[in-house]
C-alpha cells in the first residue's frame, strides 16, 4: 500500500476540534500526520484545495440485503455506494433472508464483506429468533462473533417482556439495543404520515402517537434496566422531545435521524409517489424543525442513512403493494447539505453527527483524525453541483424520491484504511 498526502484541503473532525486548511500524511493504513507543508516525498498527492476533509462517514443504519436479496443489494454493491457516499464503515442490518439471528450468520456476513467489501462493515444481530418478536436470539454468541448491536429493524419488539429481557442481556455484552419504534396497532396499516395528505390521498393514516408511544415505553424500559437504547429514524416532534426528557433523567439512549425525514415532507407522497415511501412514513414540516432542533441541541445523536435499496418492481405497482424505503448511501451528503447551505445547521455539526458522534456510540477509535487513528477519511466540494441520475447509482436499488433534483456538494474522493476506495473522475 502506498502513503497518500492530502494537500491543502479545509481540515474538519469535530471530535478533535480542528478546523484549519493544512495537509495529512497517511502511511501504512494510518493517520501519520497533520499539519501545514508537509513534504510529499514518495507519496501520492491528493490535492484537497478549495474541498473539505473529513473523518471517513460512519453508517449505523443500512440495509446490505445479503444474504437473500441479492437483486436488491449485496455486500459489495452496497459498500460501493457507501463509498460513493463518503461512508467509509456501514453497519448493516439483520433483515436479510434468513435474518441474521446466530452467531454463523454474522460470520457469514463478516467473512463476505472480507472477501467484498471496499469499506468495514459491521453486521447488527436480531433481537428476537426470526424477527419475529416471539422468542430471543442468541445474543452472546452474536457479540462474540461481531455483532456491534441488536435490533429487528422493520419491526417494533411488541412484547415488552421480551425487551426487558434482550436488554438484561445486552448489559453484560455493553452492546445497544435499536429500536424501530413504531407500534403496530397503533400504526393499523397506515401507509402516510396521518394528516391531510393521508386524507386528501384517501391513503391509509398512520399516527405519530405510534412512534411517540413506542418510544416512550422503550425509555421507560432502558430506565428501568439500565441498558443502552438507541432509536433509530425518530421522525416526529413528540418523539424528539420524548428523547430530549429521557435524556435529561440519564437514561442510556441514543437516537438517529435520517437525511429523507430531515429533508422531505408528507408532501413528496402527492401523487401517489412510492419512491417517497418509507417507514415511518415522512412527516409535517413542524416535525422537520423538530429534528433539526434535535441534532443542534444533542437530543439527536446521528444521522444515518436507512439505505433501502429495492427492486424496480417493488415500487412501480400499487401504493398499498410498494416496499418501503429509500437507496439513500449516494445521496446523503448533497441531501444534508441542504440544512447547512440554508443556515439551520453548521458543517461542523452535520460531520459531528456523521463521524465521531455514531463511532462513540459503536465505541470505536474511528470516525477520527487522530494520529494513528485508521485512515478513513472522506474529501467532499460542499458547493459542487449536480443532478441526481438513478441510472448512475452503483447500488442495484435505484430507488430514490430524489430524481433529477439538484444537489449542492460531492464527494471526490473516499479513503478506506489508507485505501483509495472512491475518486469520482
Ligand atoms: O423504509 C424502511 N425500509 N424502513 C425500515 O425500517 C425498513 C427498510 C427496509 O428494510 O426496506
Amino acid at each position: 500500500m502506498h502513503d497518500i498526502l492530502i494537500k491543502n484541503g479545509h481540515i474538519i473532525a469535530p471530535g478533535e476540534g480542528i478546523d484549519q486548511i493544512g495537509d495529512i500524511f497517511l502511511s501504512d493504513g494510518r493517520i501519520k500526520q497533520l499539519g501545514q507543508n508537509l513534504p510529499a516525498t514518495n507519496a501520492e498527492v491528493i490535492d484537497a484545495t478549495e474541498q473539505i476533509v473529513s473523518p471517513g462517514f460512519i453508517d449505523l443504519h443500512c440495509h446490505l440485503r445479503q444474504p437473500g436479496f441479492e437483486a436488491k443489494e449485496t455486500i459489495q454493491s452496497g459498500t460501493k455506494a457507501a463509498a460513493k457516499g463518503g461512508f467509509t464503515t456501514v453497519c448493516c442490518m439483520p433483515n436479510t433472508s434468513p435474518p441474521l439471528d446466530n452467531a454463523p450468520l454474522i460470520t457469514y456476513v463478516n467473512t463476505i464483506a472480507a472477501n467484498e467489501a471496499c469499506v468495514r462493515v459491521l453486521p447488527i444481530g436480531c433481537i428476537t429468533r426470526a424477527r419475529n418478536g416471539e422468542e430471543l436470539s442468541d445474543m452472546v454468541s452474536m457479540a462474540q462473533a461481531g455483532a456491534v448491536a441488536f435490533t429487528d429493524d422493520g419491526n417494533y419488539v411488541r412484547n415488552p417482556n421480551i425487551l426487558r429481557r434482550a436488554m438484561q442481556y445486552s448489559l453484560p455484552l455493553g452492546l445497544p439495543i435499536i429500536e424501530h419504534c413504531e407500534d403496530a396497532d397503533l400504526c393499523d396499516g397506515g401507509q402516510v404520515n396521518e394528516g391531510i395528505i393521508a386524507t386528501t390521498q384517501g391513503l391509509c393514516g398512520n399516527s405519530s402517537v405510534a412512534e411517540e408511544i413506542a418510544v416512550a415505553r422503550d425509555i421507560i424500559l432502558a430506565e428501568h434496566t439500565g441498558a443502552r437504547l438507541h432509536i433509530a429514524h425518530v421522525s416526529t416532534r413528540g418523539a424528539v422531545e420524548q428523547i430530549r426528557q429521557g435524556k435529561k433523567r440519564g437514561v442510556k439512549l441514543s437516537a438517529e435521524v435520517t437525511p429523507h425525514h430531515l429533508t422531505l415532507s408528507e408532501e413528496a407522497l402527492l401523487g401517489y409517489n412510492t419512491q417517497a415511501k418509507v417507514s415511518p412514513p415522512l412527516r409535517t414540516p413542524a416535525d422537520i424543525e423538530a429534528l433539526i432542533d434535535g441534532l443542534n441541541d444533542g437530543t439527536i445523536d446521528v444521522i444515518a442513512t436507512d439505505h433501502a435499496p429495492h427492486r424496480i418492481i417493488d415500487k412501480q405497482c400499487e401504493f398499498a403493494n410498494a416496499a418501503c424505503g429509500i437507496s439513500g448511501l449516494e445521496t446523503a451528503l448533497g441531501s444534508l447539505l441542504k440544512i447547512v447551505h440554508n443556515g439551520k445547521l453548521s458543517l461542523t455539526t452535520l460531520l459531528a453527527k456523521l463521524t465521531c458522534a455514531p463511532a462513540s456510540i459503536l465505541r470505536m477509535k474511528i470516525g477520527s483524525l487522530q494520529v494513528n487513528a485508521p485512515a478513513d477519511l472522506t474529501i467532499f466540494s460542499p458547493h459542487k453541483e449536480w443532478i441526481v441520475d438513478s441510472s448512475n447509482f452503483v447500488s442495484h436499488g435505484h430507488n430514490t424520491p430524489l430524481e433529477g433534483e439538484t444537489l449542492h456538494g460531492q464527494v471526490s474522493t473516499t479513503i478506506y484504511s489508507g485505501k483509495v476506495v472512491y475518486r469520482n473522475t
